[in-house]
């Protein structure tokens, strides 16, 4: 992991995304935002906050501050997906998408850095950084960014496809879990990173407002269990007003075969995403896991996310932890969704690909409400493969078997996140600073 610092006028900033040696490494030779956060755990839970702060700093610099009408710059707050030092060594280059395959739009990015700010401070107890007149209006642009009024009318965020971890097209535009559940985590940061005085008064009034609507849609419209199943099994559709109870006018016919023999008797679920008369009803295990770890899932959802994913270990954890997604697209399905895109066939890479970067947050999802076991084996069966096998990017195949077809080696999150969940599950003292409380009243809302 040290190998893959990168150094900037004499310090190290951030970290490689891999460190093949023998693959093209396109983009891979840059910092990414979302690669750094496991690397930035670990170091905050070892004590050595440094590389944190400078990378915090940096990522406060690069965000896009001006306002624009020009569809070609980043919007003002946008943060880039990644960063590298220039060739001549004297500044940085930031990539807001315009660079990326497939052009597309890092979302996730601004929200990781917010969540990572709160971390750093609670963690190192170092409230000045977050305070600095560049951090406050840092946040507030954020917080613009998403909280303006758009088109729709819901407490989620629209965005386009592959703006996250899942930087491809895999059906994952408009309200993708895995974006609210980062939205809440930035709002929740921010509710606690906002200073007192005056001008942030109405940005904290409008992030409380935010987060009760966010919450109480979340655990509401998301949540699939049985129970949840059978009601829309059963719904009425075509319903018009608000009296009705299908609000998204999601049609029985969609259910997908899998689902209802495999959904456990105990045990529930946040579906992928939601909108009109859509319900992708995939498991995205970031989404559930992140949503468990932040307290955005209720008490009993997070227990029932992790009854769920313990009852269907031999799918989603498997030989290699853990599928990003559930199951596949497959046929004409991933023709259609993924556009026939020959690095996400079944069972590779997004496309039900296991990412052993997610063994922390499976960790931390643990952790949360004191079940480590799965965890623990998991950690125990993939530490020596991965080592063996020289730190893949991810693994293909039903159950994770092979290496990823396209997986760099020495991919830097990989290596992070093993030495992250192992440290946590030994000293999990970090934890106070990557929950957050269930303080928040959820806010019912008409709809
Ligand atoms: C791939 C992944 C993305 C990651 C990047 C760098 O594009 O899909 O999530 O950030 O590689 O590792």
């Amino acid at each position: 992991m040290k190998q893959a610092f990168v150094t900037y006028r004499g310090d190290p900033i951030g970290t490689l995304a891999a460190s093949d040696p023998a693959r093209g490494l396109l983009n891979y030779d840059q910092i990414f935002v979302r690669d750094f956060i496991p690397v930035a755990l670990y170091f905050l839970a070892t004590g050595e906050p440094a590389l944190v702060h400078r990378f915090l700093e940096r990522c406060c610099q690069l965000q896009a501050k001006e306002r624009s009408m020009d569809c070609y710059r980043p919007g003002a707050g946008l943060i880039p997906a990644s960063f590298k030092v220039s060739d001549d060594g004297t500044r940085l280059v930031p990539d807001y998408g315009g660079q990326a395959i497939a052009r597309i739009a890092p979302v996730d990015s601004s929200l990781w850095w917010l969540y990572l700010l709160r971390v750093y401070t609670r963690a190192t107890g170092d409230r000045e950084l977050a305070a600095r007149t560049e951090f406050q209006e840092a946040i507030k642009r954020v917080l613009e960014l998403c909280l303006i009024g758009r088109f729709d009318m819901y407490p989620t965020l629209l965005v386009p496809d592959g703006s996250f971890m899942v930087d491809r097209r895999l059906g994952v535009y408009g309200y993708p879990l895995e974006v609210q559940v980062l939205f809440y985590m930035a709002l929740r940061s921010a509710d606690e990173l906002l200073g007192d005085c005056e001008e942030s008064l109405p940005y904290r009034e409008a992030v409380r407002d935010r987060l009760g609507k966010l919450i109480h849609y979340v655990r509401t419209y998301y949540w699939l269990d049985l129970a949840a199943l059978n009601r829309i099994y059963r719904a009425s559709t075509e319903e018009y007003g608000v009296a009705g109870s299908n609000a998204f006018n999601i049609l029985p016919a969609s259910i997908p075969d899998w689902l209802p023999d495999w959904l456990p008797e105990e045990g529930g679920y946040l579906v992928g995403n939601l909108g009109p008369s859509r319900m992708d009803f995939r498991f995205f295990s970031l989404g559930n896991l992140l949503a468990v770890i932040s307290g955005l899932a209720n008490k009993k959802q997070g227990e029932a996310i992790l009854a769920l994913v313990t009852a269907k270990a031999d799918d989603l954890v498997a030989d290699m932890p853990l599928k990003l997604c559930f199951p596949a697209l497959e046929g004409q399905d991933w023709r259609t969704v993924t556009g026939s895109d020959p690095k996400n066939i079944p069972w590779s890479y997004h496309n039900g690909g296991s990412w052993p970067v997610l063994l922390w947050i499976l960790a931390a999802a643990g952790l949360r409400y004191g079940q480590t076991a799965l965890a623990r084996s998991a950690l125990e069966n993939a530490a020596p493969r991965l080592q063996a096998t020289q730190w893949p990017e991810y693994f293909d195949s039903r159950r994770g078997r092979l290496v990823g077809k396209e997986a760099r080696l020495y991919q830097t999150w990989t290596i992070a996140g093993s030495l992250l969940a192992d440290h946590l599950l030994a000293e999990p003292a970090l934890m106070d600073a990557i929950t957050f409380a269930d303080n928040i009243t959820a806010e019912d809302c008409t709809f």
